[in-house]
């Protein structure tokens, strides 16, 4: 969105200039880089020996000139190892695959499973795209704002939490559902999220999955389909045959 704004002149007169909003991701931050004392391109990363040993492994998986498919698992080795993507770690991964820096920045930006900033030790994505929206995503975040005093793209002062905004996680039939860390937790209520962050506060791992009682995606009043035993060989075959 342009935003126009009238400045004065020397001279008395008016003049109107346009200066595009600064465009931030679902996460709060912005799209673009700007250095800062703890991420900038002397940010201390160089990859451990054993994750060069995984990134040797990755790369023997794309053939020869097509090394630069592998930027996508050799940043999430990064992002693993440093707990967030410094510039320095998609510095060096661009040294790696022999790329251009620019083309890891596009990755890096893309996607918002990376995380450019520090975030904390539970970092919560909700999804509120339409499905999960329109099953109460909206209260799980105000749940989860007031419950830790953070809004969206913000951590906790102890480090604990950080809470982003992110689109479809692929789980819509479990709407609503939030990610932390690396587990869905899915077919919230609010007192489940509630009860959720009080267990992480409390160190212990919640359970991961639907918290409705289904078992992973059925439908919750029982199967409509596949209701009798699978037929066996030979099934709808002519009697001649
Ligand atoms: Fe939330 Fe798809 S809309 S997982």
């Amino acid at each position: 969105m342009a935003l126009a704004r009238s400045i004065r002149h020397v001279g008395r007169t008016w003049r109107s200039i346009h200066t595009a909003a600064a465009l931030r991701g679902g996460d709060g931050q912005l799209f673009v880089h700007r250095d800062s004392s703890v991420n900038n391109p002397d940010t201390p990363f160089t990859f451990t020996q054993d994750n060069l040993k995984r990134i040797e492994a990755i790369l023997a998986n794309y053939p020869e000139g097509h090394k630069a498919a592998a930027v996508i698992p050799v940043l999430d080795l990064a992002q693993r190892q440093h707990g967030w993507l410094p510039i320095s770690a998609m510095n060096n991964v661009a040294e790696l695959l022999n790329i251009s820096r620019m083309r890891v920045y596009e990755v890096s930006t893309f996607y918002t499973m990376f995380n450019r900033n520090p975030v904390g030790k539970y970092h919560i994505q909700v999804c509120t795209t339409t499905p999960c929206m329109l099953c109460g995503a909206n209260d799980i975040v105000k749940t989860i704002s007031s419950k830790l005093n953070i809004g969206v793209g913000q951590t906790t002062e102890d480090n604990l939490f950080t809470m982003g905004e992110v689109e479809c996680l692929g789980a819509c039939v479990n709407a609503p559902m939030v990610q932390i860390n690396d587990n869905y937790y899915e077919d919230l209520t609010t007192s489940d999220m509630e009860n959720i962050l009080d267990q992480l506060k409390s160190g212990k791992e919640p359970k991961g999955g639907p918290y409705n009682g289904r078992f992973a995606a059925e439908p919750i009043t029982g199967l409509t389909t596949l209701t009798t035993p699978p037929t066996g060989p030979g099934f709808g075959i002519r009697d001649d045959l």
